[in-house]
């Protein structure tokens, strides 16, 4: 599915291409699966901090097999069931990639879930035990929790021994939270999120977990008890807020940004370490990734409109 010329995601157009073969230190990867995320959608309108050159072929994380391997790589066989994370080319059939980046997958992973796990899982992960550090008995409140990165902060979160709150709009957003095992549900759509959020806690929740922004973040960093942290993730509600500091002051809370997606490329051995704990406590069970919505390859235009029109509840992944 290519891109041709920035604009509406519908715009995607369907090219054959004949199969790449293997260049020295690369594998070829036959995708299963491609997760979508919200930021392959602004890569496609051109509203992404960073604009590729065209045309080119949308798609962050991939899972499939290894179907090649090239000269001068070591470690993989064909048949390898592994998982990607490529920037960029995962709406396709096949990827072609250096023989460092796949990650082997545990067998308990359908492909669709490891197709979609790695950015949100990552961040997370990232948020939870790096940015801040989530202790065992804490309350967390995430916002947009049925949404791709909110799920995957109540399952670490949950992992981890804390007590979740999912604030999210819409009953079937909330069913969902509530089956993926949240503490307590609030939403935001009609309640007050603030005052919901300090009678559950008893006074105030200690992190808040943002990928909303707009109006969400001032109610969630009010929201906050003594020594609460405001976790700033993204901004799927459109608005950049701007916060008062008095907020910040009172209380001793702390806001705290997360950009996952730098530190991995600045750190990608430390992404590596930490990947591999992700899918270690996915192989134990101690995390529970959802299984996505899927959706055909050349539906990959209608799907991105899904997720930009919030008809996507938990993940969407497109399958080849
Ligand atoms: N900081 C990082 O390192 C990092 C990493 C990954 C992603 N992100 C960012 O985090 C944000 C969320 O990612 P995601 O994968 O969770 O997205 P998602 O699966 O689409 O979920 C976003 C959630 O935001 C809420 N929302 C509120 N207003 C919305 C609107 N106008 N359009 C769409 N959603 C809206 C929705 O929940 P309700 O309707 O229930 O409010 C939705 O479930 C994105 O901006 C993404 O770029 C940041």
């Amino acid at each position: 599915m290519v891109c041709t010329a920035l604009g509406e995601p519908e715009t995607l157009e369907v090219v054959e291409r004949p199969s790449p073969s293997c260049g020295p230190g690369q594998v070829r990867i036959r995708v299963w699966a491609t997760g979508l995320n919200y930021v392959d959608a602004l890569f496609v309108q051109g509203r992404y901090q960073i604009r590729p050159p065209l045309p080119f072929v949308p798609g962050s994380e991939v899972a499939g097999e290894v179907v090649e391997i090239g000269s001068e790589v070591e470690g993989w066989s064909t048949g390898d069931r592994v998982v990607a994370s490529i920037g960029l080319g995962g709406f396709a059939d096949e990827v072609l990639v250096a023989g460092s980046v796949p990650v082997r997958i545990p067998t308990n992973l359908s492909w669709g879930q490891a197709a979609t796990l790695g950015q949100s899982y990552s961040t997370a992960w990232f948020a939870l035990r790096h940015r801040t550090v989530l202790a065992a008995g804490e309350w967390i409140v995430v916002a947009g929790a049925a949404g791709g990165l909110g799920l995957a902060f109540l399952d670490v979160a949950r992992m981890l021994g804390a007590q979740t709150i999912a604030a999210a709009s819409e009953p079937d957003r909330l069913r969902l939270c509530i089956e993926r095992g949240a503490h307590e549900v609030v939403d935001y759509s009609t309640e007050d999120l603030k005052t919901r959020v300090r009678e559950i806690t008893g006074g105030g929740a200690d992190v808040a977990a943002d990928p909303v922004g707009s109006t969400r973040s001032e109610a969630l960093l009010r929201s906050l008890g003594e020594g609460g942290r405001l976790l700033v993730l993204g901004f799927a509600g459109g608005d950049i807020p701007h916060l008062p500091t008095n907020q910040v002051l009172l209380r001793n809370r702390s806001v705290v940004g997360v950009d996952w997606g730098a530190w991995a490329m600045a750190h990608p051995e430390d992404q590596r370490a930490l990947f591999a704990e992700v899918l270690a406590a996915v192989e134990d069970r101690r995390l529970h990734p959802v299984e996505p919505t899927a959706y055909p390859l050349e539906q990959a235009g209608p799907a991105l409109r899904d997720l930009l029109e919030r008809r996507v509840v938990g993940k969407a992944c497109l399958t080849t």
